[in-house]
């Protein structure tokens, strides 16, 4: 008898995970919560499909920061969009939310898989209610995805808020605003000089974009009359943090200069990943 319903849950659990593994790759519409649903694609492909993912994203743009930032995915480009995990999330059918991952090309010689968060826009308004915590899904669903229980996590932003998630949810990540003296790694050094030279674009970087490889802010990156996507300038404000050391450290490094962004990378694990997501869950603190 016992024997029975074990076999029984393992199998309804083994199905389950089969239907999310398959339903977060392809698009199906999934409920999430306060009538939001999720839509995700996992380096989507097939044309229309493409061409409906970035109508929807770029409504997203003009809704959040009145037109469309410079990156190759949202102006046609497939082979660009065919690099992302792209996650909407819609509102009464609407689309309000969007982060598409990148898949960085790989290094020779170094075997851990890379992403870069990327873009994360949210509506106007709809910004300020959390979504952009959605994104930590989004990643989380990486491990599963792709087989995988470690990665390097990459992003450069203006958004205090966005370090917040960087700083709070990876391992040995740098820059760090409880650390701020930290110096990065030479791993660490290597990967952001490789995500940078082989995807200014798909950042949405000018070219003329320079690292400084001690505080990792990323110079000139949004300057418009380079080729940077200058609507991202106000994230600085946009993305305002509740913690105000987070917030200081932020303006210390990029707040002077609007066109500079900071970069950031940490280890994502699965297991430490579920861990403080779990402890933060229990403690009742933010996500
Ligand atoms: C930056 C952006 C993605 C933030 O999205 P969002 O969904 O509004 O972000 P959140 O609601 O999670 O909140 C951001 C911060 O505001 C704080 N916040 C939320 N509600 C608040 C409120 N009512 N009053 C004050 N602060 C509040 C949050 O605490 C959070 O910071 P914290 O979690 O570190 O404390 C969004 O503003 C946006 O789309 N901007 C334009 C595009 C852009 O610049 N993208 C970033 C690319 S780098």
């Amino acid at each position: 008898m016992w024997i029975a319903v074990i076999a029984g849950a393992c199998i309804i659990l083994i199905i389950t995970i089969l239907f999310l593994l398959r339903a977060t790759t392809n698009g199906t519409s999934l409920p999430l919560f306060r009538g939001l649903r999720m839509r995700r694609w996992v380096e989507p492909r097939d044309t229309v499909t493409c061409q409906r993912i970035v109508d929807d994203m770029r409504r997203v743009c003009v809704e959040s920061v009145g037109s469309v930032p410079t990156h190759p995915m949202l102006h046609g480009d497939m082979e660009a969009l065919g690099k992302r995990i792209v996650m909407i999330i819609y509102h009464q059918e609407k689309p309000v939310m969007f982060n598409a991952i990148l898949k960085v090309d790989g290094i020779v010689g170094y075997d851990v898989p890379i992403f870069y968060v990327g873009l994360v826009m949210v509506v106007n308004q709809m910004k300020r209610k959390g979504l952009q915590k959605i994104t930590i899904l989004n990643v989380l669903l990486l491990f599963l995805n792709y087989r995988i229980t470690t990665f390097d996590l990459t992003d450069a932003g203006r958004s205090a808020s966005g370090l917040r998630l960087a700083n709070d949810y990876l391992d040995n990540p740098y820059p760090n605003y409880r650390k701020p003296d930290l110096t990065p790694s030479s791993e660490q050094v290597l990967v952001a000089k490789h995500v940078i030279l082989k995807h200014k674009p798909d950042l949405g970087s000018s070219p003329a974009a320079t690292l400084n490889v001690q505080s990792f802010v990323l110079e000139n990156t949004l300057a418009e009359e380079k080729g940077g996507s200058a609507q991202l300038v106000n994230a600085i404000q946009d993305g305002r943090s509740k913690n105000d050391e987070i917030n200081s450290f932020l303006k210390s490094r990029v707040g002077g200069m609007q066109n500079d962004a900071l970069f950031c990378i940490g280890k994502a694990r699965l297991i430490s990943g579920i861990l403080t997501l779990g402890k933060r869950f229990f403690e009742r603190k933010r996500v």
